[in-house]
């Protein structure tokens, strides 16, 4: 299913349900593409009536001619969903992030009232939080925000591609122009083709297209004053112009250790847990999970106690391991 993006479903959202409803629609249009045969799709869901081409057609010129700031307009910043407190993560990766907060609070004393930007153009506040799904990567993104005291403009790699010519560069400076406007860290998620140097398998079209959004990229990373944060599962093949800007963070799967401190973590005070609850047993039984993944253990568990109308024993979690290890290894398959 190359190509298709599905974009627009709302950031309070969380990552699982809209996984679920992004697979669910994909699933459809490309059900859709079998049995018809339509290779070009662009379908939409919207509250008004789209009623003739020619009112697509008008909109889209409307669209082409709004102003940086104008489409800045649908970029919000919104609260950070989570903090420092609830991101799991050996020490030396905490120690990063707060390394990475202490000299965005110092950025604006440092470069600009003593200069030194004179020195360094690029205050290295601009972060690759690379590694595999699941692994704290957009939830670090919000706690960073949190611990800096602002709010977060986030933006996928399809929120800001557009196949109307020229329109991804403008979209990409309006994302800046937003997160300027409100002061907000900029997050900017599955930014590979972003980063990477060159795409596999594109159109001479598609990849043009990229390169330019590549140079706006460069060209607004350069003047932006403030935190921004790209997310990645995996660049193997950086731009060297993006190596020099981006200071890279990799985040891996769970140790033993940190696993136990996610489970904990998953937890509320309020979950009623029944005594035989053993996490360092769990922690060793979800061996190879990404932080998503207990986390999903953790809902099917209660979920399925709260169904009987009964304490969470360790039966559910170890259960709910077993059901999503068996999952994930159906899928390996
Ligand atoms: N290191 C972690 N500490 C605490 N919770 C975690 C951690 N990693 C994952 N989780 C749990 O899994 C959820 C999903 O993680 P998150 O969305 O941050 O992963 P991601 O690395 O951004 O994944 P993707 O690459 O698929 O976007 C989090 O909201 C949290 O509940
Ligand atoms: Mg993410």
């Amino acid at each position: 299913m190359n190509g298709l993006f599905v974009h627009g479903i709302p950031a309070v959202v969380p990552e699982a349900e809209a996984a679920l409803c992004r697979s669910r629609l994909l699933l459809a249009v490309d059900a859709l593409r079998k049995a018809t045969g339509v290779e070009e799709v662009d379908i939409r869901i919207t509250k008004a009536v789209i009623d003739s081409a020619s009112s697509h057609s008008s909109r889209l010129e409307e669209w082409e001619e709004l102003s940086v700031s104008d489409r800045a307009e649908r970029y919000t910043p919104t609260s950070p969903l989570w903090g420092m407190d609830r991101l799991i993560a050996p020490g030396g990766l905490l120690d990063e992030l707060d390394a990475v907060v202490r000299m965005a609070e110092l950025e604006d004393l440092v470069f600009s009232t003593w200069g030194m930007r004179e020195i360094e153009p690029f205050p290295r506040s601009v972060l690759n939080f690379h590694g595999p799904p699941g692994t704290g990567k957009t939830l670090a993104a919000h706690a960073v925000a949190s611990s800096l005291g602002r709010n977060i403009i986030a933006a996928s790699y399809a929120d800001i591609e557009s196949k109307y010519h020229g329109d991804g560069p403008k979209n990409v400076e309006a994302l800046f122009f937003a997160a300027q406007r409100d002061n907000a860290v900029l997050f900017i998620d599955e930014a590979d083709s972003l980063l990477s140097k060159r795409l596999t398998n594109v159109t001479q079209g598609s990849e043009q297209a990229i390169n330019s959004m590549r140079s706006q990229l460069l060209i607004c990373l350069e003047r932006h004053r403030g935190v921004v944060i790209f997310a990645t599962n995996l660049v193997e093949n950086y731009d060297s112009a993006f190596e020099t800007r981006v200071r890279n963070i990799r985040f891996s799967l769970p140790d033993k250790e940190v696993r136990a401190a996610i489970w904990r973590v998953h937890l509320p005070k309020q979950l009623p847990l029944a005594d035989d609850v053993d996490i360092p047993d769990l922690a060793e039984r979800s061996d190879g999970f990404c932080g998503r993944e207990i986390k999903q253990a953790v809902l099917d568990a209660v979920f399925r106690a709260a169904r009987r109308g009964s304490v969470v024993c360790r039966e559910d979690f170890v259960g709910a391991v077993e059901r999503i290890a068996a999952n994930s290894r159906k899928k390996q398959l």
